[in-house]
Order: structure tokens, then sequence, then C-alpha cells
């Protein structure tokens, strides 16, 4: 168990407890992010990235995201840790080598200090590290074999752009994104087990996850995460949620009364 209190600085929903995150576009534009990272759907807030290295790992260790996707977990190897991200996407991980291009310009110990795979995690791992910090794909998301030209469901031509971006970061066949849900359950158990294997003794993994709906019910995928580490003899150790800034598409999807998920949770197993 951790004794430190998690994102001490940020604030809570007085009602809800959940972590009001601020914006994190600035941020990321002040730092070593290469401007095609700004547009990228599938990134991890920022904060939140920070939070949980600030929460879980020391300086000197080495943290691990398997589905590293624009590289925001390379924020750590600004804190003296070692940083190692695999992505299956040649796109994301050309991405990855912009970011790391400009942090290395700035910084040129950092040439050492991070690891960018081109591959799929679950030919790569186990490696040994001392935390990982993730946020996974999800089952279906980018088995999109056609551009919709117009959603009668958004407001405006936003997912539509979504749907091309999408289309053009995941070309990959083996992206466990394009699985339908059994087979991604398949899948994603045998990546939790690499992951479980790749973690020293008193590490741990993070998960950032946001539970979807899927013909109007809410699939808590958050809940599924945590049975795969509890067979795998992890306890959870802690559990938080954090708010979701509403986006034009979640507003209209409530105005229809229809169901939103409004918030993500991040769940942390530590390695006995
Ligand atoms: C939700 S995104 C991760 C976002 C990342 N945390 C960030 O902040 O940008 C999931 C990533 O998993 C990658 N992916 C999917 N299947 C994979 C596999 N088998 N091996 C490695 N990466 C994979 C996708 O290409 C995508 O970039």
């Amino acid at each position: 168990m951790n004794d430190k209190i998690f994102a001490p600085l940020i604030p809570r929903d007085p009602d809800t407890g959940w972590i009001i995150l601020p914006r994190d576009t600035e941020d990321r534009r002040n730092l070593f992010f290469d401007p095609e990272v700004m547009s990228h759907p599938a990134k991890m807030n920022l904060n939140m990235q920070q939070a949980i290295i600030d929460h879980v790992a020391e300086p000197m260790q080495t943290l691990l995201d398997p589905f590293g996707g624009t590289g925001t977990l390379m924020i750590a190897s600004m804190q003296d840790m070692n940083v190692v991200l695999i992505d299956i996407e040649e796109k994301y991980h050309e991405l990855q080598k912009k970011n790391k291009a400009n942090l290395v310009q700035e910084i040129p110990e950092m040439e050492y200090r991070v690891t960018l795979l081109l591959g799929d995690n679950r030919f790569l791992l186990p490696i040994p590290c001392h935390h990982i910090i993730t946020s996974p794909p999800y089952a279906g998301a980018m088995d999109i074999r056609k551009v919709r030209e117009k959603r009668e469901d958004a407001p405006d031509e936003w997912l539509v752009k979504m749907d091309q971006q999408m289309m053009e970061y995941s070309k990959n066949p083996r992206n466990i994104s394009k699985l339908n849900t059994f087979m991604y359950n398949q899948n994603m158990e045998r990546v939790y087990k690499l992951m479980m294997q790749s973690v020293l003794p008193g590490g741990t993994i993070t998960i950032n996850i946001k539970d979807r709906i899927e013909k109007g019910k809410r699939v808590y995928l958050s809940k599924w995460i945590e049975r795969v580490f509890n067979r795998g003899g992890w306890a959870t150790s802690e559990w938080y949620k954090w708010k979701v800034p509403g986006s034009g598409f979640t507003n209209i999807a409530r105005s229809q009364g229809k169901l939103v998920v409004d918030d993500e949770d991040v769940i942390i197993f530590r390695k006995a």
C-alpha cells in the first residue's frame, strides 16, 4: 500500500470525490511534443500521467508503456526515470521518434533514457521494469473499414475527422483494437499476464480505462480488468476516478436522453 495521497494538489468534485483534471493542451504544447500529437484522440491526459508517475515511481526506475501511442509517458524521462515504449503502429512509432528527437535536442542525455520499440507487445513482453503505466486499446475501436461521410449523432465534422485519423494510424492487422470483444478479451488477458511477468517485486501496474456504453448499457471494462489481475494473484492496491470533460458528442448524447460515461478509472495493482 502506498502512504502518499494521490494527486494531492488536484481538486476533487465535492459530490462524487472524482478528481477534476485541468486541461492539458497548453502544457503539452510547452513540452517536447510534436504538434501532430495535439489532434490525437487516444492519448492519456498529461496531468493524470504526471500524477501517476509522482505517485508510484522514483528516480532511476524503469517505466514501461506497452501501448505507448503518442508517447505521453516520455515525460517521466525528464524526472530521471528510464522510459520504454512499445507500439505496433508505424505511425505512432514515428511520432514517438519525433517527440524523442525534440527532447534530445533540449537535453542530449535523454537519448539513453528513452527506448522506443516498434512491434507487437505479445511478442516483445516480458520486459523487466519497475512500473507499467498504460491506457489500453478498446475492442473494435479501430476496426474502421470505411470513413463515414456524415454522422447524425455528432454536432459537426469532428467524428468524421476522428474516423479518418483512426484509419490512418491503425494500419497493422495485429492491432488489438481491431478485434471483436471475445477475441479482444482473450488477447488482452494474455498481454496483462505478460505485463504481470514484466514488473519486478514491489512494482506496480496502473491502468487508465473508461467504461463504455454498448446497446444503451454501461459495460464495466474496469471491473473485467480487476478480475483478470486478481485471477493472476495481484490484489487491487488503489482505485481512483477522474471526471472526463464533456465533448460536443457526449453533450448531444446526454440531451437525447442517452447514457454517457462521465468518469475514467485509474486502477493501481502492486506486485507482492
Ligand atoms: C489508447 S492508445 C495509448 C495511448 C497512449 N497512452 C498515449 O498517451 O498516447 C493504445 C495504443 O495501443 C497500440 N496497440 C494496439 N495493439 C497493440 C499491440 N498488440 N502491441 C503494441 N501496441 C498496440 C495502438 O496502436 C495505440 O497506439
